[in-house]
């Protein structure tokens, strides 16, 4: 099935050089970039984008590091985007990322863990139009 997928290329891996490297793995990986934006996010933005993890401890702490730098935010297309990108990224924490993976490259713990791409078909929907609202993408 062809899906669409968000990515965040996160502060930290953006402050290591690592956009044009995630942007390499996501095309040799099979899938196409349909929307990019660089930019700062704000305080409310991040408390919007990860407002399902209010409650979690490490609320304050993950809004204030993404916030801490610029970001580049992509819409990502192709077979099975949602789960090919994940595959890409590797596992959240990258104690437990694949070598190879974004995250075993760039990451730094659990938290700062370079990049971010949605988990499930409803959440994609949503975070793409959380940085690109009403925008046809090409
Ligand atoms: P991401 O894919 O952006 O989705 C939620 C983010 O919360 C996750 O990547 C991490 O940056 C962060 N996160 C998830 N679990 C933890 C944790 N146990 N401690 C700190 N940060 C976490």
């Amino acid at each position: 099935m062809i899906e669409r997928t968000l990515s965040i290329v996160k502060p930290d891996a953006v402050a290591k050089h690592g956009i044009g490297k995630v942007l390499a793995r996501i095309e040799e990986g099979g899938l196409e970039v349909v929307a990019g934006r660089f930019l700062r996010i704000t305080r409310a933005e991040a408390e919007g984008f990860y407002g399902v993890h209010r409650e979690r401890p490490f609320f304050n702490d993950l809004c204030t590091f993404m916030t801490s730098g610029p970001v580049f935010v992509s819409v990502l297309e192709g077979e099975n985007a949602i789960a090919r990108y994940r595959e890409i990224l590797g596992a959240t924490d990258p104690a437990k990322a694949a070598p190879g993976t974004v995250r075993a490259l760039f990451a730094t713990d659990i938290e700062k863990n370079a990049a971010h791409g949605s988990d499930a078909p409803e959440t994609a929907r949503i975070e793409i139009g959380f940085f690109f609202p009403g925008c046809e993408l090409v």
